[in-house]
């Protein structure tokens, strides 16, 4: 059976969901690793049992037998090493969001489409069984004529989460809750109500110590002519207290919440009733937000590499996020509506 070699770059906190979802398909070898920091590469390394460690990145993506590249360092670095992987012709897993702006994002996405390899972009909650089971009911027409949406993030990250890392919070290197929290479920919003319109929106930084954002709102208006709410901050006290994901329309509701939009709250359609059995079937119940969505995500790329066909979320399907969080920041700088495209 043919296997794809897997190499990670950054061993911090979400790399182990990479390392895991990897070493649990049998369709996957973790080869590599690497992180500036000697230590955490070598406990990658020891943990995983990759084949060898790397502290210098380039020479990761030297190794010929190198297939896949996931990319699990601050958010300001995944262009330029998404790039890098690209022009050695590696296939490139990113962390979201993929880049901090839409030029780092059009550049990997045609790096990636001009050295023939695949992207796929860490949106993992897509793959959630609820969300899943909400998308298919879209696509199926139930809702009918779509009216409005909301996606509401209250989380908590006290001060010594953004002290653990000199690169979280800043603009440069983060952005703040809507751009490295907030994302998931605002990819999910427009993923659902989509394509979006314009935005208008407001950020304030009003407990953590940090650049950007810990508290974000915005309206949006989409192109169908529903109407959005996004509510995201990390400043819930005293712990994570939801991630919900709302969608109406003339024949149907359906609120996904739990901690991570992993439990169904209401389930509404005029077109039939399911029973409660079939809905808890579709419930999660997870051990912290990041779900079990990598998993799905590392298995349906393997396939879009083996099958030679695009993965389930592709560079252009994870730039449409980055647009809506960029958006509202253009928004809440210019106190004016931002209209789409953004420039
Ligand atoms: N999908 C999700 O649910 C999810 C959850 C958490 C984080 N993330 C994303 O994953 C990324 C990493 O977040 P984290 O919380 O794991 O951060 P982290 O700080 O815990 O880990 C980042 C690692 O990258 C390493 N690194 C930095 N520069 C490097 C370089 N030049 N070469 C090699 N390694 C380098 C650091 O030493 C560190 O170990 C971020 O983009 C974040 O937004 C996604």
């Amino acid at each position: 059976m043919k296997k794809l070699n897997f190499g990670i770059i950054g061993c911090g906190r979400i790399a182990y969901k990479h390392a895991e979802a990897i070493k649990n398909n049998e369709k996957a070898n973790l080869l590599y690793v690497c992180d500036i920091i000697e230590e955490r590469a070598v406990d990658y390394k020891n943990k995983y049992e990759a084949e060898e460690y790397f502290i210098d990145y380039h020479e990761m993506l030297d190794m010929p037998d190198l297939d896949v590249v996931n990319i699990c360092t601050p958010s300001g670095m995944h262009a330029e090493m998404g790039i890098a992987a690209a022009k050695a012709g590696k296939h490139v897993i990113v962390e979201k969001p993929m880049a901090l702006s839409l030029k780092d994002a059009d550049d990997l996405i045609n790096a990636c489409d001009d050295n023939g390899v695949k992207l796929a972009v860490c949106f993992q909650n897509r793959f959630n069984p609820p969300v899943q089971k909400l998308r298919k009911a879209l696509e199926e027409g139930r809702f009918g004529k779509l009216t409005h949406g909301s996606a509401v993030v209250r989380w908590f990250r006290p001060q010594k989460y953004y002290d653990q890392a000199a690169w979280r919070g800043t603009r440069a290197m983060d952005g703040g809750c809507l751009m490295n929290q907030a994302i998931h479920n605002i990819d999910l919003l427009q993923w659902m109500m989509g394509p979006v319109e314009s935005v208008f929106g407001y950020t304030a930084t009003n407990l953590r110590k940090i650049e950007a954002e810990d508290i974000g709102v915005a309206v949006l208006k989409f192109k169908n002519g529903a109407l959005g709410v996004i509510e995201a901050s990390t400043t819930i006290y005293p712990e994570n207290l939801e991630e919900s994901l709302a969608i109406f329309g003339e024949k149907g509701t359906v609120v996904l919440g739990g901690i991570a939009v992993n439990k169904i709250e209401t389930w509404k359609f005029a077109d039939s009733q399911e029973e409660n059995e079939d809905l808890k079937k579709h419930q999660q119940d997870v051990p912290n937000v990041y779900g079990f969505g990598h998993n799905a995500l590392i298995d349906d790329f393997i396939q879009a590499v083996l099958n030679d066909r695009n993965p389930y979320i592709d560079g252009r399907e994870g730039r449409k996020a980055l647009e809506v969080v960029l958006s509202i920041y253009q928004a809440a700088n210019t106190r004016k509506e931002s209209r789409y495209p953004l420039l």
